[in-house]
Parts: C-alpha cells; sequence; structure tokens
C-alpha cells in the first residue's frame, strides 16, 4: 500500500500539523495509517503524546539496519489518538552524519518499512525540514511525496530547489516516486499575498495543487499541544472540517494517480 512523505526544506510549513490530522481523517473515514516520525525535533511524537524517548525508535532501527541486522520496525498505538505511530529519537540528528559511511545508505528506510507495507492502508513520514539523509531515506522509500506549504513569497523559492531534488531522487534512486501534490496551510483568503501565492503556485504547477486549503485555524495548534489530533480536540473545528475535506480529495488522488 502507498507510502506518502511529507517534506518540503522549509520549517514551519505543516508538514507535522497535515501528517497527524490528515492521518486521524483518514482513520474515521476507516483506513488505517501508519505514522514515522522522521524527525529529529520529534514534533509528531510529540503531538501524539509521547513528551518521553521511547523504545523501539526508529533511530534503533536505523542503527540496526546500518549494521546489517534484520529491522523489526514497531509501531507504538498512541493513547490519545489510537494512531499507530513509530517515534523519533534526538539521536536521530547525528544519523545524517552517521549514515554518511553506510553501504547502501539511501535504501535504509526503505528495506524497513517493506514488511509493513501489507498491514496498513498508507504509511506517512514525517520528514525534517531539510533535504539530508533522513529526508533521502523517505523519498527512496516512498510512492508519493506531498509538499505542505504556507501561503508566503518565500517558500515559492524553496519549491524550485524542492522540485530538483525530487527530480533527481526520482531519476537515480526511486523511479516509482511521484508528486501528489501541494497543500496550502495556514491559509488565509482575506490576506492578498496568500491569493497570489495560490495564483502563483497554480500557474506553475496546476493540477499538483490540491484544491482544498487548509484555513488557520488556532485548534490545530491547540490539539498539538494537548498531545491530540484535531477531531479528539474538536470535532466542528475548521480545521476538523478542512482536513476532512483534504483526506477525501487525497482518496481520489491517490486512485487516480
Ligand atoms: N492551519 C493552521 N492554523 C494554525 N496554526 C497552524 C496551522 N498549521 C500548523 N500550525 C501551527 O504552526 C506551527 C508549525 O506547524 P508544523 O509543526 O506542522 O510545521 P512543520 O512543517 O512540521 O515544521 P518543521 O519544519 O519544524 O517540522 C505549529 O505550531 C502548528 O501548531
Ligand atoms: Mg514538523
Amino acid at each position: 500500500m502507498p507510502t506518502i512523505s511529507l517534506a518540503i526544506q522549509k520549517g514551519g510549513s505543516g508538514k507535522t500539523t497535515t501528517t497527524i490530522n490528515l492521518a486521524a481523517a483518514l482513520k474515521q473515514l476507516g483506513h488505517s495509517v501508519l505514522l514515522i516520525d522522521l524527525d529529529p525535533q520529534a514534533n509528531l511524537s510529540q503531538a501524539l503524546g509521547l513528551l518521553e524517548e521511547v523504545e523501539p525508535n526508529i533511530y534503533n532501527e536505523f542503527q540496526k539496519a546500518a549494521s546489517g541486522a534484520k529491522s523489526g520496525l514497531k509501531a507504538i498505538i498512541t493513547e490519545r489518538s489510537g494512531l499507530p505511530l513509530v517515534p523519533a529519537a534526538l539521536e536521530l540528528a547525528g544519523a545524517e552524519l552517521e549514515l554518511v559511511s553506510i553501504y547502501g545508505r539511501e535504501q535504509l528506510l526503505s528495506r524497513m518499512l517493506k514488511p509493513l507495507k501489507n498491514e496498513y492502508d498508507f504509511i506517512f513520514i514525517d520528514c525534517p525540514p531539510a533535504i539530508g539523509m533522513l529526508t533521502v531515506n523517505a523519498l527512496v522509500a516512498s510512492d508519493y511525496v506531498m509538499m505542505p506549504l504556507q501561503a508566503e513569497f518565500l517558500p515559492l523559492k524553496g519549491v524550485k530547489s524542492f522540485m530538483r531534488h525530487f527530480q533527481q531522487i526520482k531519476n537515480t534512486l526511486n523511479k516509482k516516486l511521484n508528486i501528489l501534490g501541494f497543500v496550502l496551510t495556514k491559509y488565509d483568503q482575506r490576506k492578498t499575498m496568500n491569493r497570489n501565492v495560490l495564483d502563483k503556485l497554480m500557474e506553475d504547477y496546476g493540477d499538483k495543487v490540491f484544491k482544498t486549503r487548509i484555513r488557520t485555524n488556532i485548534a490545530l495548534a491547540q490539539a498539538q499541544e494537548q498531545g491530540v489530533d484535531i477531531f479528539s480536540f474538536s470535532k466542528s473545528a475548521n480545521g476538523a472540517l478542512d482536513y476532512m475535506e483534504l483526506a477525501q480529495e487525497f482518496l481520489k488522488r491517490v486512485e487516480t494517480r
């Protein structure tokens, strides 16, 4: 079943928020989603209520895989949202360097996920805000990449550079990788800048832009602080409505690609 990386090198663009809440919406629609926290900041793990570091985590598994041992990637079922998660660990920051000298370093995550692919409808990988060895591993392990973007001028520059990396990885390491789409987050229809960025994105990337836009909604940040997804926090919040709409569009896009 498809694996999707949520990636873009710009920080704070809504990758983690989209990972949790899109997964929670898909769960409501009857789909199973495994979450992988690949960011040393561990925001995804924390946002699902895991405040302390636990084992097994994704770093241990990278170490095992790098030493040639068989990895037995296991998820923890997070208490408050019921979403299965492979948590991050701070040492993951060191993995960028540690992996440099490992043979087959770009394929480690892909190999780790293989045995789990048939257990879930989707696997989501929440990437760190950089295009290093971890994000490369995520993209090599994925069928699709989804790029959350805040509708500001600056991210558009980052988009071009991200697309070059995407193309390089597709050409050399993972031919089956495809773009699922850009998702605008923290969107405010009243802001001229937001509308301009949307127009420019449509002009350059057309149907690669999700029609659903995630509005700015404080409840999304509050839910994250309390360690729950938006549906457990407030079913009627705009954030819940937007992520449910995104889930429906997501399912259509995955089917038709
Ligand atoms: N639609 C939204 N409305 C209001 N706040 C939001 C929205 N989406 C995300 N946020 C908040 O913005 C901040 C950044 O979002 P998030 O952590 O999802 O970004 P990120 O791309 O994962 O960041 P990083 O690159 O650091 O991993 C968080 O505090 C989050 O709660
Ligand atoms: Mg994040």
